[in-house]
């Protein structure tokens, strides 16, 4: 795993936005996979700010979100889909019908996770997955578990994760429980994965998820068997990795 340090923030989404504005330039009509929560922010900012300069252009790529929460939709101002509109897609030439979002407004949990699988087999599986951790491991939204789930699943949010989301909601109770995430398989078969870790408070768990063993309690070990990971983090988050 190709590992790049960063002195802060501002750095590692720069150079985050400048392995996917390469990637979008060898192939303009990418698949990209997209993750939200804090993280990439400042990457999403960045594209915007080059998109705005005229250096990359996203008109012809497509985009598959990691998850949504089941309940809420896109009109929800913490959804997923509303989140991309307002930190990205709204703000570049990116086409609507392009993105890509489990519809966690569908409560046919079944139906609407076979959708999912269908819309990323149609598009040949993801080319550049944006990734993220959460305090417990997960990747997307797959939480620790016994065995790693393969694809589009709904899945019961950890005690850990609505501890740590409850800030983007008024009252901690409003945090939905489940959510439909993208499985590990496909996160997994990505061609590329840009891993994102900012944040003194990600440092213990990404020792554990590479350093450690690899296991299902920590969905982001997974990423150790990946031939094509650039971890990409702010040097407070990898700090532990050396010890
Ligand atoms: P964060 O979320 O970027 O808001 O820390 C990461 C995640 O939960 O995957």
């Amino acid at each position: 795993m190709e590992i790049v340090r960063c002195r802060d923030y501002e750095e590692m989404s720069s150079k985050a936005a400048d392995i996917v504005c390469e990637e979008i330039g060898k192939r303009p009509d990418l698949v990209l996979g997209l993750a939200t929560g804090s993280t990439p922010l400042g990457l999403y900012r960045e594209l915007i700010d080059r998109y705005g300069k005229g250096t990359v252009s996203f008109k012809k790529i497509k985009t598959v979100n990691l998850d949504e929460y089941v309940g809420l939709g896109e009109d929800d101002a913490q959804s997923y889909a509303y989140y991309m509109r307002s930190n990205l897609f709204s703000h570049i030439d990116i086409a609507p019908g392009n993105t890509h979002i489990p519809d966690g407004k569908n409560a046919d949990h079944e139906s609407e996770c076979s959708k999912y699988d269908a819309v990323i087999d149609e598009l040949g599986g993801v080319d550049v997955q944006i990734l993220g951790i959460g305090h417990d491991g997960h990747i997307g939204f797959n939480e620790p578990g016994n065995a790693f789930i393969p694809r589009t699943h709904r899945v019961k949010l950890t005690e850990e994760t609505i501890e740590a989301n409850k800030r983007f909601f008024e009252r901690r109770a409003d945090v939905p429980k489940f959510a439909y995430t993208m499985g590990i398989r496909d996160i997994f078969r990505a061609r590329k994965i840009i891993f994102l870790v900012s944040g003194k408070d990600k440092a213990g768990i990404i020792r554990e998820a590479l350093k450690g063993p690899i296991t299902p309690e920590v969905p982001a070990s997974i990423l150790q068997l990946h031939s094509n990971v650039i971890l990409i983090g702010e040097d407070k988050a990898l700090e532990l990795l050396d010890e």
